[in-house]
C-alpha cells in the first residue's frame, strides 16, 4: 500500500548512546559529549537518544561516572531538542525482573533528571512486562513508546505486528518503535510492515535498525515511503557497521522530496568535525575494531544477532571447544523453539545462546540447565508468543510450578528494603536507584566517590582556591 500523505521525515540521533554502545563498548565519556551539546541541539532532530541500555552500567563500573549526573548535564546543555532512554520493561536497565515500585520510581526519576521519550521493551514482546513503566511514564507526563522487538519466525505474521501495534494504542502508549537489533529487516519486508502497522494505528511510528547486515539504508527508504515517522540514525563517524545508518546520508537521500527532513546539512558536517578525531583515537587505541564496521552477511544467514555470535564464540573458546560453532549455531533456533520462539535481544539472546552451548557440550540436550532456562519455564519472564516445548518443560523443571500471570505480580515492592541496604552510601535519591540495578557496580562506585570526595577536600584545605574539578 503506498503512503497517500508524505510529510517530513524525523530523526532520532544515537550518537550519544547506541552508536558508541554498538561499536565501543559503551566507553564515551561525558567529557567528550557535552561540547558538542549545544551544536546538536540545532538540529532540529525528534529526538536524541542519549542514556539507558549499557550507558548507565558502563558508565558506573567503567567511566566511574555518575550516570544521573551525566543526564543533568546533557540536559543543561540541550535546551530545545527532547532526549530520549532505552528502557528494558520490568527489567528497567537491569538484569531481573524489578517489583513495580522500582519501575515506577526509576521512571519519575528519569523523567525528573531530563529524559522527555522512554522507549520501552521487552525481550518476549510481553506486553503485560511493559504496563508498569508506561503507567508511570503517562502519570509523569513524559511519552511512552512501546518498542516491539522485531524478529523473524513462523509466529511473527503480518497479523501479528498488526494486532500488537493495536495493543500498544489500546495500552495509552504514545508512539511504537519497531526495534530490529540485529538488521533482519530487509527493504520490502518493511514496506509491508509499517503500511500493515499504519493501517491499524493512528500512533506515530519509529524504526531502529543496526546497519549489522548491510541493508539497512535501504531499508529505511522503503519504510519512509511506506509512511514511517521517523527513523534512527548515528551521525557519520559513528555511523554503519554494528551501529545505525549515517545521519547525513539519509538526510541527503530525502532532500528535495515531501519527506525533506529540512536538516541542515552544515551543522551536520560539524558535529561530524567534532567526533571525526575521536572516532581515530578509538580506531588507534583498539577500542573500536574494524571487525565491527563492515557487513557481517552472517546475521541474515542465521537470524542471530552479532553480539550474540561473539559470546557464543568466547565461551566456546573457554571450553576448549571451537570445533562445536556450527553444531551450537544448529542447535540455537531449536533452542529457541523450545522456549516459544522468543526474540532474540537481551536477555533471552544470552538466554537461548548459552543453553544452546550447554546442549551442544554436554552430549544430550536439556542434561542441564541454566537457572535462566528454568525460570523461562517457570513462567518468570512471561509469555511468548508460541507455547513451550512441554516435553522439554517438563525435564527442565519437573513437577514445578509455572506461573501465568504478570511475572511482577509475584515480586513484593522493594524498594524501602534495597534503600535500607545502601542507605550509608547515599548522597542523592537517585543512588537507591543505581544500587537496585547494579549493587555490586553501584557499591564500588559509591566507595570511589566517597575517596575522590575526600581527595577534594584536602586539595581546598591545602591551596584554598575552590577549584572543583567537574
Ligand atoms: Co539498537
Amino acid at each position: 500500500m503506498a503512503n497517500k500523505s508524505p510529510k517530513p521525515l524525523k530523526i532520532t540521533e544515537t550518537i550519544l548512546r547506541d552508536a558508541h554502545q554498538s561499536l565501543i563498548a559503551t566507553r564515551m565519556p561525558t567529557d567528550l559529549m557535552l561540547p558538542i551539546l549545544d551544536t546538536m541541539d540545532k538540529v532540529g532532530y525528534q529526538s536524541i537518544e542519549c542514556w539507558g541500555g549499557a550507558t548507565f552500567d558502563a558508565s558506573l563500573r567503567f567511566l566511574k561516572e555518575d550516570p544521573w549526573e551525566r543526564l543533568r548535564k546533557i540536559k543543561a546543555g540541550v535546551k530545545n531538542t527532547k532526549l530520549q532512554m532505552l528502557f528494558r520493561g520490568q527489567n528497567i536497565l537491569g538484569y531481573r525482573h524489578y517489583a513495580d515500585d522500582v519501575v515506577e520510581y526509576f521512571v519519575q526519576k528519569s523523567i525528573a533528571n531530563g529524559i522527555d521519550i522512554i522507549r520501552i521493551f521487552d525481550c518476549f514482546n510481553d506486553l503485560r512486562n511493559l504496563q508498569a513503566a508506561v503507567r508511570a511514564a503517562n502519570k509523569e507526563k513524559g511519552h511512552a513508546q512501546i518498542a516491539l522487538s522485531y524478529t523473524l519466525g513462523d509466529a511473527y505474521t503480518m497479523k501479528y505486528w498488526m494486532d500488537m501495534a493495536k495493543k500498544i494504542e489500546e495500552m495509552g502508549a504514545d508512539s511504537i518503535c519497531i526495534k530490529d537489533m540485529a538488521g533482519l529487516l530487509v527493504p520490502y519486508q518493511a514496506s509491508e510492515l509499517i503500511s500493515s502497522m499504519k493501517s491499524v494505528t493512528k500512533l506515530p511510528i519509529q524504526l531502529h535498525t543496526h546497519y549489522t547486515s548491510g541493508v539497512a539504508g535501504m531499508t529505511y527508504l522503503k519504510a519512509v515511503e511506506a509512511g514511517v515517522d521517523v527513523i534512527d540514525c548515528a551521525i557519520s563517524p559513528f555511523a554503519m557497521g554494528t551501529s545505525q545508518p549515517a545521519t547525513e546520508v539519509m538526510v541527503e537521500t530525502f532532500k528535495g522530496t515531501p519527506y525533506d527532513t529540512g536538516y541542515d546539512q552544515q551543522i551536520l558536517a560539524k558535529i561530524a568535525d567534532y567526533f571525526r578525531p575521536y572516532r581515530d583515537k578509538c580506531l588507534a587505541n583498539g577500542l573500536l575494531n574494524p571487525k565491527v564496521m563492515g557487513v557481517d552477511i552472517k546475521t541474515l544467514l542465521y537470524q542471530v544477532p552479532g553480539g550474540m555470535l561473539s559470546n557464543m564464540v568466547s565461551q566456546l573458546k573457554e571450553q576448549n571447544a571451537e570445533d562445536k560453532y556450527y553444531e551450537v549455531l544448529q542447535e540455537i533456533p531449536r533452542v529457541r523453539q523450545d522456549l516459544g520462539e522468543p526474540p532474540l535481544v537481551t536477555p533471552s539472546s544470552q538466554i537461548v545462546g548459552t543453553q544452546a552451548v550447554f546442549n551442544v557440550l554436554m552430549g544430550e540436550r536439556y542434561k542441564m540447565a541454566t537457572k535462566e532456562t528454568k525460570a523461562v519455564f517457570r513462567g518468570e519472564y512471561g509469555q511468548t508468543v508460541k507455547p513451550f516445548n512441554k516435553e522439554v518443560q517438563k525435564k527442565v523443571i519437573p513437577g514445578e510450578k509455572v506461573i501465568t500471570c504478570r511475572p511482577a505480580d509475584n515480586i513484593p515492592n522493594e524498594l524501602d528494603k534495597i534503600e535500607s541496604e545502601m542507605k550509608e552510601w547515599k548522597k542523592q535519591d537517585e543512588d537507591i536507584l543505581s544500587y537496585a540495578l547494579f549493587p555490586q557496580v553501584a557499591t564500588d562506585f559509591f566507595k570511589y566517590r566517597q575517596t575522590q570526595e575526600e581527595k577534594i577536600d584536602v586539595t581546598k584545605a591545602d591551596t584554598n582556591n575552590g577549584a572543583y574539578p567537574v
